[in-house]
C-alpha cells in the first residue's frame, strides 16, 4: 500500500496559495515562454489517462497543457510557481482544462506540504523546470537581465526575502568571491568581488545596467567580431542563484520528490546550468544505487540544433529522468 505523504515543510510556504510574498508588481509583458525539449518532458514523464501529475516550475503553463493532454478527462495536474505572477499567465493558458488544475503559489521545496494540503496523495509523475522563464527574463522590472534595464532585483518571487542590490550590499568580500566561483565559475571571482565591495562602499549599483557597465569595465576589451558571452554574465547567474536560494531549494525538493511519487511514478528535471545539473545526476546515482529508483537516465538528453535554433535559450538544457521503485526499507 501507498502511504500517504509526509509532510515537512522546510520553507513554510505551502498553505495552499500563500506565497512567499504578499507584494504588488507590475504584469508580466512580451511574448509567452516557449516550453524547451517538450517531446522529451513527455517521453521521460510518460503520462497516461488518468494520471496524477505536479508541476512544480508550471511558469507559463506550456509543459503542464501537453500533460494535461495526455492525462485527459480524468487525470489531473498540480501546478506550483514562487511568482504568483507567473502563476496568473498560468491561470490563463489552462483554463480549457477546467478542475482538472489545481494551481498554487509556492516554492518547489514544500512539495510533500502542499500535496497534503490540497489532499492530494502519490503522483505517477513530477517535472520541475528550472530557471527564470522568459517572460521574467523580457520583464526589465524584475531585474534580471543586463540586456534590459531596470531595478538590480532578480528576486523569483516578487518582494520576497534581499533583492540582488541588497545582496551586494550585505555580503562580505569572502562571500561575493564564493559565490562568483561557486554559482558562475567565474574565473576571476576574487578581482570582482573585491572591485564591487569597494563600489558598494561608494554607491552600490542600482540597476542592472550599472552592474553590466562596471563588470564590463574590469575585463579586458572584447576582441572585435569575436562573439564571446557579456563579461557579465557569470556574475549575473551566481547572483540570481544566490539571491534564490536555487541550489539549496534544489537539494531540498528532490527527497520530497521522491517521496511524493508513487512505485513506477517518474520525475523529470530540465537544468540550465552545470551546478544544478550535478545536484540532479548524483541524487538520481544514489538512488538508484540505494533502491529508491530503479531506472535513471544516464546521459542528459539535450536539445537538436533544429530547437537551438528556433529557440536560442534552450541551448543549455540538460534534462534527466528517473523513475521510482517500489517502497524503500526504513
Ligand atoms: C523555465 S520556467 C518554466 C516554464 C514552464 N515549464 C512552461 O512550460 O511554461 C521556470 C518557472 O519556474 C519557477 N520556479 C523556478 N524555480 C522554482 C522553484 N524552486 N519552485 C517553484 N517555482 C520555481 C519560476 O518562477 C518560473 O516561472
Amino acid at each position: 500500500m501507498i502511504p500517504t505523504v509526509v509532510c515537512r515543510d522546510p520553507s513554510g510556504l505551502a498553505d495552499g496559495g500563500v506565497g512567499e510574498s504578499g507584494s504588488r508588481v507590475p504584469p508580466m509583458v512580451g511574448s509567452p515562454h516557449q516550453p524547451v525539449l517538450e517531446e522529451a518532458v513527455l517521453d521521460g514523464l510518460g503520462p497516461v489517462e488518468g494520471d496524477a501529475m505536479v508541476d512544480l516550475t508550471v511558469g507559463a503553463g506550456g509543459h503542464a497543457a501537453r500533460i494535461l493532454e495526455r492525462v485527459g478527462p480524468t487525470g489531473k495536474l498540480l501546478g506550483v510557481d514562487r511568482d504568483s505572477v507567473a502563476l496568473e499567465v498560468a491561470r490563463g493558458a489552462l483554463k480549457p482544462f477546467g478542475d482538472q488544475v489545481v494551481l498554487v503559489e509556492g516554492r518547489s521545496d514544500s512539495l510533500c506540504a502542499i500535496l497534503q494540503k490540497n489532499g492530494w496523495s502519490r503522483v505517477q509523475g513530477v517535472l520541475m523546470d528550472l530557471g527564470v522563464s522568459s517572460m521574467q527574463l523580457d520583464e526589465p522590472l524584475r531585474g534580471f537581465s543586463f540586456l534590459r534595464d531596470g531595478p538590480l532585483d532578480m528576486r523569483m518571487t516578487p518582494g520576497a526575502g534581499r533583492s540582488a542590490m541588497d545582496f551586494l550590499v550585505d555580503s562580505t568580500v569572502e562571500d561575493l568571491e564564493r559565490t562568483l566561483r561557486e554559482y558562475g565559475d567565474e574565473p576571476s571571482a576574487r578581482r570582482i568581488a573585491q572591485r564591487l565591495k569597494s563600489l558598494c562602499r561608494r554607491r552600490p549599483p542600482r540597476t542592472t545596467g550599472e552592474l553590466a557597465a562596471f563588470i564590463e569595465s574590469l575585463q579586458p576589451a572584447r576582441p572585435r567580431g569575436r562573439s564571446r558571452a557579456h563579461p557579465a554574465t557569470r556574475t549575473f547567474q551566481a547572483l540570481r542563484i544566490a539571491v534564490n536560494d536555487e541550489i539549496g531549494v534544489l537539494e531540498r525538493t528532490l527527497p520530497q520528490v521522491a517521496e511524493a511519487l508513487a512505485p513506477n511514478g517518474r520525475c523529470v528535471v530540465i537544468s540550465f546550468h552545470s551546478i544544478e545539473d550535478r545536484v540532479v545526476k548524483r541524487f538520481f546515482r544514489d538512488g538508484v544505487k540505494d533502491g529508491t529508483f530503479f531506472d535513471a537516465a544516464r546521459k542528459p538528453v539535450r536539445p537538436d540544433a533544429d530547437e537551438v535554433r528556433d529557440n536560442p535559450r534552450a541551448r543549455s538544457a540538460r534534462l534527466r529522468w528517473a523513475v521510482r521503485a517500489g517502497e524503500v526499507a526504513a
